[in-house]
């Protein structure tokens, strides 16, 4: 039996942070989730999660995790304080108990699987992660004996000058064998430099304990600071470019550009600098972004151009050009071979085959047929100051320059709307609207000469 302890009850007073530590994001994703993602491959038959600072607001947030028990720790007295307070919660349980702290979010799955049958293989009462850092501060330091067995942990800041030399460090990773683990915990002093209880400690109470160095010492980054914070998300960043450019991908300015891990490109899509895909994203092949473009939680199909625009929540067919300067608001949905140009703001709206918006428009709450061309300056007047309001415009469709559709309204099919028009009326098939007051032309009108005297 295998029940999994993740340790997220400190502040991480270092962050100098509102948000608990574990709630700090790389590449969109907490941290929380991503140590919750390296153990997916374990089918552990608990999983408790150890909280205190700030709570309600984790639990809210990791809400979609049912299989989660919240177990809490008040006041945060130390990471072997934080296991002390399994005790109850795993009273009757046999079997191996993996403690991670919750900021080493990029451990792979396999290597935790590996770590976990590592141990049962070797029979060792606990086994746990390291690794070589060549700048390890911060770090608890690793002692092993003769039998390459681990006899100490100790914390940086409660080392000598000389142990501080050790760059075989801990990694916060660990397998224990629950019973023996059990018969120490009650043992731990706080006697350490920051007068806490240290999991660490009971490393050399425990029988035998055993290491596996992880090769790679990126794997194990624990985040303490905002900059390793921003040097892991460089990190995350640089792998996900070179992956798909691994698959085809072409970036003209690389480091200029954040992707998400839950984006998926076609071949030759070319990112252009400075542009940023977050969330859930899929991307045709042959598209054109940026530069200067944002996409989030959109799907782009094949040949779309996009740029210097925002595309958010939206979905947008094949060969669509978008851009300069659009804002694709979301629920939007805009069909094949379709222009939305400079200065175009679109919301919650249906933009069918073959129409444009090209110039200086907001269009919101509406559904546009199939080959409509949408005029200069064309608004679609969505809201009466308390509700918002849905506008219609047929196929083939076309409006003039500065219309103002008042919303609700349906325009027919086949329909032209005057340039300068405000509408407020329906408009049946192939019909013409106009709404302006006759031009005034004078002849004769001398122009006033400027007195210069
Ligand atoms: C810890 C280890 C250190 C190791 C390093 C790896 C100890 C004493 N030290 O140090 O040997 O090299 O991680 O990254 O364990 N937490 C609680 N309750 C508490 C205190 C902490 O749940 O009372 C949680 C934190 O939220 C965090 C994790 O435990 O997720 C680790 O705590 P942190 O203070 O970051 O420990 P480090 O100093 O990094
Ligand atoms: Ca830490």
């Amino acid at each position: 039996m295998l029940a999994v302890a993740i340790l997220a009850a400190g502040k991480g007073t270092r962050m100098k942070s509102a948000l608990p530590k574990v709630l700090q994001t790389l590449a969109g994703t907490t941290l929380i989730e991503r140590v919750l993602t390296s153990c997916n491959q374990l089918q552990a038959e608990r999983m408790l999660l150890i909280l205190g600072h700030q709570a309600e607001l984790l639990e809210q947030k990791l809400e979609a995790y049912t299989e989660l028990e919240f177990i809490l720790q008040q006041p945060q007295n130390g990471t072997g304080h934080a296991v002390q307070q399994l005790v109850n919660a795993l009273k009757d349980f046999q079997g191996e108990l993996l403690v991670l702290n919750g900021d080493v979010p990029l451990l792979r799955p396999e290597t935790v699987k590996n770590l976990v049958e590592q141990h049962r293989s070797n029979n060792a009462s606990v086994t746990l992660l390291s690794t070589r850092i060549t700048n390890p501060k911060g770090y608890g330091r690793i002692f092993t004996n003769k039998q390459g067995q681990v006899s100490q942990i100790i914390e940086d800041r409660d080392c000598t000058v000389q142990q501080l030399k050790n760059t075989l460090v801990n990694a916060g990773v660990y397998c224990f064998d629950w019973n023996a683990l059990v018969n120490v915990l009650p043992k731990l002093s706080a006697r350490n430099d920051q007068k806490e209880l240290y999991l660490t400690d009971t490393i050399d109470m425990l029988p035998t304990a055993m290491h596996i160095e992880v090769d790679n010492s990126e794997e194990v980054v624990g985040i303490n600071t905002r900059q390793q914070l921003s040097q892991c998300e460089e990190l995350i960043q640089k792998r996900l470019r070179e992956y798909w450019m691994g698959e085809g991908v072409t970036f003209i300015d690389s480091s200029s550009c954040t992707l998400s891990e839950n984006c998926q490109f076609g071949r030759d899509v070319t990112i252009e600098p400075q542009t940023h895909i977050r969330g859930h994203c899929q991307i045709g092949h042959r598209c054109l972004l940026g530069p200067g473009s944002f996409i989030q939680n959109s799907d782009l199909g094949e040949e779309v151009k996009v740029l210097k625009s925002v595309i958010i929540d939206a979905k947008i067919g094949n060969n669509v050009a978008i851009g300069p300067f659009a804002h694709v608001r979301p629920e939007t949905s805009v069909a094949d071979n379709c222009r939305i140009g400079n200065f175009v703001e679109i919301k919650k709206s249906v933009i069918g085959q073959s129409s444009n918006v090209s110039h200086l428009s907001y269009i919101g709450d509406a559904k546009i047929g199939q080959e409509v061309n949408i005029g200069a300056g064309t608004i679609t007047a969505n809201f009466d100051g308390i509700n918002k309001h849905q506008t219609y415009i047929g196929d083939f469709s076309r409006t003039g320059a500065n219309s103002v559709l008042v919303a609700p309204i349906i325009l027919g099919s086949g329909v032209t709307v005057g340039a300068g028009s405000t509408l407020t009326k329906d408009v049946p098939n192939g019909s013409l609207a106009i709404e302006r007051s006759k031009q005034i032309t004078k002849g004769n009108w001398p122009r006033q000469q400027k007195n210069h005297s």
